[in-house]
């Protein structure tokens, strides 16, 4: 995006939000004794503390931060999409639930594709076609049922009330009602609830009652996921579905289970790494990047030096190559190598071929040249510590922003449009960021491949740093980056998390820089190694907390990257 559009944009926002910024983050992290709760929306990270302080695990605190997060944080914050939790107990007990999205029973492989073989008007991306069966209630459900303390119900009222009194629209939820003030009539159901009765656009300040919305929050409060899955949500679903040709049924819904999974573990000089595993190509990735970069003295290269950024770049080429020939959901993928991905032998081999002061070339013999696939960054994260020291690392996401953009009629809440994460077009790989391999075909009843990372670095058996955040296929760079600056460059939680960050993801041979965080200098040594370098706007929103050993104050930090996030302690 060009700098004037930017200005525009930040003044057009300015003015919309009459001054109204909620945003929390810094360089300064949160300080608590007890608990902690760092999401992207203020009110989010209160009800969750709130729920800590009741004597809530966890837990409970990501459950009932994740009900408010679905009402405060629309663009990402969901009940009509999935994610992946990751957990870890304060006695070292470690486990994930995945609540990914499927594709509908209907979904066939090149269900996306016209007659020459092109993606039909983005329908993967936009449309009813884009929406993937949904999982977070039944994921959410699933953990409470294993580490909840309080009243699944108890959880899901702050997340109702919301809905019900309503809520200060910031800037965000301002901007969504402006632009679809523009589409009322392409997304009816939509506009019911994100203009206002007379039709006008919300501004900043103003306060946004979701009444369908929190009827269906009663449902889930009175009936658990069977007030999603099944019952008069889940005809509205599927009603709404047969009017507007989409292809999710009563029986895609009944179907729905979310799991409980092994999470996959590496070691960072002596941190041990929990994270995601597939159907996130998150954790592997992660793993396989810090793996290789053990070999090499980060700290003595500098924080973002143009070696540092080198030896990161080299890593991430590498992993973002693995993860596109080898990854996908694995109920449909028994066969993936990840156990050799995530060893350190394979990390070895990987690094013999780094130079020292050159850069590798992303293999494109096979790829078109072209620009930078369109990230999604609307996903969104959360971080919960208990004053019992348990963890939990939550993210969740709709896929882009708002997810399909279409609101099901009379239940009030946005549905995804995940199914855009599978491979559209079988075999065909270029450097957009289009993906053709055999691992994230779409199939019935299939998870598409994510790059959610949600993760626990913990040392001796205990949580040390909880992270993750939104941003598509860069989260797995910013969770290395905040981990990285943690270990290798000493820095605190609020630190680690605003500094500049880069992406690179093997194709397109591209590095993506953030603007306004790296030099010149460092920019023409790197690129006289050999790197390209594109400068853009912000990476990701992470959410993180750190807790120091000695002290026992736990720190938390939400990302000044974030309108709206807060680290919320106590
Ligand atoms: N939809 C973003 C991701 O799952 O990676």
């Amino acid at each position: 995006m060009n700098y004037s559009l930017r200005i525009f944009i930040c003044i057009f926002l300015f003015t919309l939000s009459n001054s109204l910024i909620y945003a929390q983050g810094g360089r300064i992290p949160v300080p608590a004794e007890n608990g902690m709760v760092v999401s992207s929306h203020h009110l989010a990270s209160d009800v969750g503390r709130d729920i800590l302080k009741k004597g809530g695990t966890a837990v409970d605190a990501s459950v009932a931060t994740a009900f408010a997060l679905a009402v405060t944080l629309p663009a990402a914050g969901n009940i009509g999409g999935g994610g992946f939790l990751i957990y870890h107990g304060e006695d070292g007990e470690t486990t994930s639930f995945n609540f990914r999205e499927k594709a509908p029973l209907a979904a066939t492989r090149e269900m996306y594709l016209d007659e020459n073989g092109k993606v039909k008007d983005n329908s993967n991306h936009e449309g009813i076609l884009s929406v993937g069966v949904p999982g977070t209630v039944a994921g959410l459900y699933k953990a409470h049922q294993k580490y909840g303390k309080l009243a699944w119900k108890d959880l899901v009222q702050p997340a109702i009330d919301l809905a019900e009194n309503g809520f200060e629209v910031s800037m965000p939820i301002a901007g969504f009602s402006n632009m679809l003030k523009r589409y009322e009539t392409e997304y009816p159901s939509t506009a019911e609830v994100f203009l206002k009765k007379d039709g006008s656009p919300y501004e900043a300040g103003d306060i946004l009652v979701q009444k369908d919305l929190a009827e269906t929050l009663k449902r889930i409060r009175d009936k658990g996921p069977d007030g999603f899955y099944k019952g008069k949500t889940a005809a509205l679903i599927a009603d709404f579905m047969k009017k507007e040709g989409g292809l999710i049924t009563k029986q895609d819904l009944l179907k729905y289970e979310a799991e409980e999974l092994t999470p996959v573990k590496g070691n960072y000089r002596g941190y041990d790494i929990i994270s995601m595993p597939p159907p996130s190509s998150g954790g592997v990735a992660l793993i396989e990047m810090l793996n290789i970069l053990e070999g090499f003295d980060l700290k003595a290269a500098g924080h973002n030096s143009a070696k540092s950024l080198h030896y990161l770049t080299e890593a991430m080429r590498r992993a973002y190559a693995d993860r596109a020939l080898y990854l996908g959901d694995p109920n449909f993928n028994p066969t993936m190598p990840i156990d050799r991905l995530i060893s350190k032998d394979y990390a070895d081999l990987l690094r013999e071929n780094i130079q020292e002061d050159r850069a590798s070339v992303s293999d494109s013999a096979n790829f078109n040249k072209a620009h930078m696939a369109y990230e999604s960054p609307e996903t969104t994260h959360l971080s919960v510590i208990d004053s019992q020291g348990n963890a939990v690392s939550l993210t969740y996401t709709l896929e882009q922003s708002y997810g399909s953009k279409i609101v099901v009629e009379g239940a009030g809440f946005l549905l995804n449009n995940e199914m855009g994460d599978f491979n559209a077009i079988p075999g065909y790989t270029d450097s957009k960021g289009r993906i053709g391999t055999e691992p994230n075909q779409i199939e019935p009843e299939k998870r598409m491949l994510s790059s959610m990372t949600p993760t626990i670095v913990a040392k001796d058996g205990k949580p040390y740093i909880i992270i993750g955040t939104p941003g598509g296929r860069t989260i797995i760079n910013t969770v290395l980056q905040v981990i990285v600056n943690s270990i290798d460059h000493g820095m605190d939680i609020a630190l680690a998390i605003e500094s500049p960050r880069m992406h690179h993801q093997w194709l397109p041979d591209t590095s993506y820089f953030e603007d306004w965080g790296f030099s010149p200098d460092t920019e023409r040594i790197y690129q006289e190694m050999g790197h390209e370098v594109i400068r853009r706007w912000r990476q990701g929103s992470a959410m993180g907390i750190m807790l120091d050993a000695e002290s026992n104050i736990i720190f938390g930090a939400a990302d000044s990257r974030s309108y709206d996030g807060k680290a919320s302690g106590y």
